[in-house]
């Protein structure tokens, strides 16, 4: 099994919506959800759940309530990570925030974890909340955040620009 590097997982991660047919190794997911399992959360709490969807006719509604993006129904890898606003009752009216914080944080774990085991993926935010909701059966308490599809690329990564590190770091003396 490759084990890349985290530096070059940061320069060798890059979205992509075309995927082989070849399936994950359980060792690879279970790697990917122990990454989730050890990110920082608030209070410690782990305020966020995460769904593989391994239903034909379920990956097919959730492309529908996704714009029609096919390729997430492609992947043989497909997760959908969610905010559960419950769990840190203690934080008040942070706790739906910190909630989708924590979820966030869990998802860019897994998608840093693929690509340092040689799987390829891309960051799904253009779904219809309410709709996956719908489809996976969520409590009105867990948010779909993010949906992750998984796999082998088929594809090169599209041209990028970035702004640069000096476009995005800011001084204040
Ligand atoms: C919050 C968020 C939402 C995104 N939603 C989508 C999406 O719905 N469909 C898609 O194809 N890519 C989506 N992307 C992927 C971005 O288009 C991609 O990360 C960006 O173009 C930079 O390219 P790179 O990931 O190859 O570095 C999303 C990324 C983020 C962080």
């Amino acid at each position: 099994m490759i084990e890349k590097t985290f530096f070059q997982v940061l320069k060798e991660r890059r979205s992509i919506r075309s995927f082989k047919t070849t399936a994950i190794d359980d060792t690879m997911i279970e790697k990917i959800i122990g990454a989730c399992d050890s990110c920082p959360s608030a209070g410690g709490l782990q305020s966020f759940e995460v769904y593989r969807i391994k239903n034909k006719e379920m990956k097919d509604e959730i492309v529908r309530a996704s714009m029609d993006q096919e390729f997430i129904a492609e992947s043989p890898l497909l997760l959908v990570f969610c905010a559960n606003s419950t769990s840190p009752g203690k934080y008040g009216k942070k706790a739906r925030l910190f909630s989708i914080q924590d979820a966030t944080i869990a998802a860019s774990y897994a998608q840093l974890t693929a690509c340092a085991l040689g799987l390829s993926s891309v960051w799904v935010g253009a779904f219809n909340e309410e709709k996956v909701s719908t489809i996976l059966g969520l409590p009105e308490n867990i948010i779909p955040i993010a949906l992750l599809p998984i796999g082998y690329k088929d594809e090169e990564p599209q041209v990028k620009t970035t702004r640069g590190p000096h476009g995005i770091f800011h001084e204040l003396q």
